[in-house]
């Protein structure tokens, strides 16, 4: 089954634009994220406390491998840290188009300032996005199919870029 697929780093807009999509093909959307949330019913700042890193990132992955049981196309929005493991790439290769909301530092930032449900940011300023984004890039870029800039546009925007990017895709 191809689905959709967007990755990319947290607070790249992968929910938001994951539900516009879903609104504009009239398929599911899936966060897998929110998938951990409702079954381990905590949010994932509280899995991390709990259990630590290790354990949520192997939920990430087996809640990835059910994703490719499904039966009918969706729009699926990866954690950011979902493709950083190296045993997820073919698993999220074989899902579908997968697009990188691709997003600079200082958008992140802005974006997440005050925000406490990630706690891989929580202490950690724009030098630590950084950090993050230069180990993280390459590989977002190297998973995905087409890349799509996100910042200073609205949803309405990128949700029509990825479309494009679609429908060029379905007509070769
Ligand atoms: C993480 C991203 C978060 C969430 C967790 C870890 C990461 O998801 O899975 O806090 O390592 O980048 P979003 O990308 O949806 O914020």
């Amino acid at each position: 089954m191809k689905h959709i697929i967007l990755i990319g780093y947290m607070g790249a807009g992968k929910s938001s634009v994951g539900a516009k999509l879903s609104y504009r093909y009239k398929i599911p959307f899936e966060d897998t994220d929110k998938i951990i949330e409702r079954r381990q019913n905590m949010a994932v700042s509280e899995i991390f406390e709990r259990y630590g890193e290790d354990a949520f990132r192997k939920m990430e992955t087996d809640v990835l491998a059910e994703m490719g049981n499904r039966k009918t196309a969706a729009v699926i929005a990866l954690g950011g840290g979902t493709p950083m493991r190296p045993e997820n790439h073919e698993k999220i290769r074989s899902l579908g188009t997968v697009i990188y909301l691709r997003t600079a530092p200082e958008t992140v930032a802005e974006r997440l300032r005050g925000d406490m449900t990630r706690p891989l940011l929580r202490g950690g300023g724009i030098q630590k996005i950084e950090a993050m984004l230069a180990v993280r890039g390459p590989v977002y870029e190297m998973l995905s199919d087409y890349i799509i800039d996100t910042d200073g546009k609205d949803l309405q925007d990128i949700a029509g870029e990825i479309e494009e990017k679609i429908n060029e895709t379905a007509c070769n």
